[in-house]
């Protein structure tokens, strides 16, 4: 049939020439390729302007209530304002971005909408639930209460849901998986939860389907990995170079959840549910931020080429299934160690793939809601996993109290036989001395030392820790990471 077409369009284009037709019907049937070339791309041309002028024709009309209207929110407004067309035209879905939620209707907006389209703005959550014209909902509010209400609520009323509230999905992920086991027509699209514009979610559910994953590790916070990249290039303090990301916009005034670790968690614990069908109650997940990192731990950390960075890590030992969100000491020579400014980067060692690192834009208006768009589109097109966690369980027993070797600070006043206590202390929690080293010693009140461990559990470092504080020769509390060197 597409031949026939080609045959017939061709036959056309040659006729339709004028001047020279004739030569040129001659030339043709003499086998001048480069004609015959030019006279089949506009042929392919045509057809293709005829096939999209169809598509757009028969391209689907796909309603859109979209829950939020700012960063995210309106990078997918301006997203489909700019390619509506191409969308129509390439891929048959006629995106419409029917009504927006927001808090505030009197806030001026600062992106486009389609052109010509008719968005409604409402302040009514249940104006876009009730609404059986609403195809997919795209929560992008953020929070877990509204949140919850509109995901849970639209899926039970059967419309399709995309978000990039990881906060949500983490803390739901039960609760979310049998209710879309519960509604199998409904597609839920998540992309842009974890690590902004990074498609890790994707690769998880498709790419590594069929791999065994034993390791998924990265930096998956932008905002701490500015910071923490700003302490290691200038030397800074915690306080200095959180407050320039404050000034700049990178974090909050609340930082909480960025620099105590909390949004790394929530990521972590959704990537470990795709690549090892466990679903982790979020308290169970040790959890240490970046608020205890000082200049001192960078200096040694060069000292080792190697660099600090706040890792979230889910790993596969012994038939266990580690999982922790914590700074590490991580060594220049490895692309994590390299991975600075907001950049996140997510690797995956697997059994087949072998280690596969994915590097990209880790949060921000237009990564992120290229991660929405490429969700809602995926549905729109009928192409979306009817599943999206297709790991339902596993056999991994969850073991919290992970191994690892371990960089020790200690702050101490000097004495002598200090460092027999510390031995001491070490030999009391079954921890064995790597390396052990002391800075000269410019104030007697303060003086610096580093512990190298060999490998020991998080709980034994945890009691070690507590023990040195007690030991009365400390001048602060004791700051202790694991060492990303093995798996
Ligand atoms: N920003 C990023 O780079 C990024 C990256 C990855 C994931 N995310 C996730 O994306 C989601 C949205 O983040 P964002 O940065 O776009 O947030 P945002 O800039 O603070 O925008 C939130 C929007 O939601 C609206 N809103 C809040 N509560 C509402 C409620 N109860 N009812 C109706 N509307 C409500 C607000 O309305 P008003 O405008 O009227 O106040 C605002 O338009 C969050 O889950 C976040 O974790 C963000």
């Amino acid at each position: 049939m597409m031949r026939s077409g080609v045959f017939c369009y061709s036959r056309y284009v040659v006729r339709s020439l004028g001047v020279g037709q004739a030569r040129q019907q001659s030339t043709l049937r003499a086998g001048d390729h480069t004609l015959q070339n030019g006279i089949r791309a506009a042929v392919l041309k045509n057809i293709a302007r005829q096939q999209s002028t169809l598509q757009e024709k028969h391209a689907a009309v796909f309603n859109l209530g979209i829950f939020g209207a700012g960063t995210v929110g309106g990078g997918v407004c301006e997203i489909i304002a700019n390619q509506q067309e191409f969308f129509r035209s390439n891929l048959g879905v006629d995106l419409r971005v029917s009504k927006v939620c927001v808090r505030d209707l009197e806030k001026k907006r600062d992106f486009k909408v389609p052109e010509g389209s008719d968005v409604e703005y409402t302040t009514s959550i249940d104006n876009i639930l009730d609404d059986p014209s609403i195809d997919c909902v795209v929560e992008l509010i953020g929070g877990t209460t509204d949140a919850k209400t509109v995901c849970f609520e639209a899926i039970k009323k059967g419309k399709h849901v995309v978000t990039a509230n990881k906060a949500l999905v983490a803390e739901h992920l039960t609760e979310l998986v049998e209710l879309l086991e519960a509604n199998p027509k409904v597609y839920f699209g998540l992309e842009a939860a974890v690590c902004g514009g990074i498609p890790i979610i994707s690769l998880l559910q498709s790419a590594f389907l069929a791999d065994s994953v034993q390791q998924i590790a990265g930096i998956m916070n932008g905002t701490t990995n500015f910071m923490l990249s700003k302490m290691e290039g200038e030397g800074a303090d915690y306080a200095v170079v959180l407050k320039e990301a404050q000034d700049l916009g990178f974090a909050e005034a609340d930082p909480s959840a960025d620099v105590d670790g909390y949004d790394v968690r929530a990521k972590v614990s959704i990537l470990a549910k795709l690549a090892f069908g466990t679903t982790i109650p979020l308290d169970n997940v040790p959890m240490a931020g970046i608020t205890g990192i000082s200049s001192d731990d960078f200096a040694y950390a060069k000292e080792m080429n190697s660099t600090i960075k706040l890792m979230g890590v889910a790993r596969v030992v012994d038939s266990q299934l580690n999982i922790f969100v914590s700074p590490m000491i991580v060594p220049l020579n490895n692309a994590i160690g390299t991975t600075s400014g907001a950049t996140n980067i997510v690797e995956v060692r697997s059994q087949s793939l072998q280690t596969s690192s994915f590097v990209g834009e880790g949060a921000g208006r237009f990564p992120t809601a290229n991660s929405v768009m490429s969700d809602v589109l995926a549905i729109a097109q009928g192409r979306a996993m009817a599943r999206p966690f297709q790991r339902t369980h596993s056999t991994l027993k969850l073991e919290t109290d992970f191994m690892s070797s371990f960089y020790v600070r200690i702050r101490v006043q000097d004495q002598i036989g200090v460092i027999r206590r510390i031995g001491e202390l070490c030999e009391t929690h079954g921890v064995s001395i790597q390396a052990l080293q002391q800075t000269p010693v410019v104030d007697n009140n303060t003086v610096l030392l580093c512990l190298l461990t060999d490998r020991a559990k998080v709980s034994q470092i945890d009691l070690l820790t507590v023990g040195l504080e007690r030991a009365g020769f400390c001048a602060d509390r004791p700051f202790a990471m694991p060492l990303l060197t093995e798996a």
